[in-house]
């Protein structure tokens, strides 16, 4: 066997394998991208801000796009609502049978610590509203609800169905709690009762 010959003299040698180091201008060119990478994930992030995702862009924004106080407590009302009251009153506030109306009618939009009243420790015996007499019965929510979600409740059945009166704080409903308390009102009120604990301005 005789060796293989030289095409030519130029032919380099066979090549072998052996340890060099990446040329460190592309070092630098893969940081500098990798870098590049991150920040724009980054931003298209919102630097990351856990509460914010697509389509919002900054917590800022999430922020302004936030309900108002006064928006969630117009919420908090409403699901109150609608798991106490609507059952008799109705969606509309327009009551049915023996359980009188919410919208328009005066013991909601008038004396707000005479609702409160009503609230706290429920209403039974004739009572006339918007111009029909109701004999019928509700139960006290003191101790079902907070001052807190009766505040919430009543906020919302003043500004719901064409309703606009102000807003009640659970402030308001604890002073209202703590006046009943010293009146002595244990039982559900009567229209005459309520009538003489509460004017109407
Ligand atoms: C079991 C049925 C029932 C439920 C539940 C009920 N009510 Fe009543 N509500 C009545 C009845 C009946 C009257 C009238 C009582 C009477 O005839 O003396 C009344 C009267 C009222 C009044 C005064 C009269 C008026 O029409 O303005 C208000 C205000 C009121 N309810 C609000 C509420 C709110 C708020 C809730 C929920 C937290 C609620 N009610 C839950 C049956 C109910």
């Amino acid at each position: 066997m005789s060796e293989e010959p030289k095409l030519s003299m130029n032919e380099h040698d066979e090549p072998v394998s052996g340890n060099a180091q990446m040329p460190v201008g592309i070092a630098v060119v893969l940081a500098l991208l990798g870098y590049i990478g991150c920040t724009k994930v980054d931003e298209l992030n919102a630097n990351f801000a856990s509460n914010v995702h697509f389509p919002f862009g900054s917590p800022i924004e999430v922020a302004s796009l936030a309900p108002s106080e006064e928006q969630l407590i117009i919420m908090r009302g409403k699901a109150l609502y609608a798991k106490n009251c609507m059952a008799c009153h109705q969606a509309n506030g327009g009551g049915s049978g023996v359980n009188p109306p919410l919208a328009n009618s005066p013991y909601v939009l008038e004396n707000s610590e005479r609702l409160s009243a009503i609230l706290l420790k429920g209403l039974g015996g004739p009572i006339e509203v918007l111009g029909k007499t109701y004999n019928g019965a509700m139960p006290a929510w003191e101790s079902t609800l907070s001052d807190v979600q009766i505040a919430e409740v009543l906020t919302y059945i003043r500004q719901e169905w064409g309703n606009s009166a102000s807003r009640i704080t659970s402030e308001e409903v604890s002073k209202v709690s703590a006046k009943i308390q010293e009146q002595g009102q244990s039982q559900p009120w009567t229209e005459p009762e309520l009538s003489e604990a509460f004017s109407v301005e």
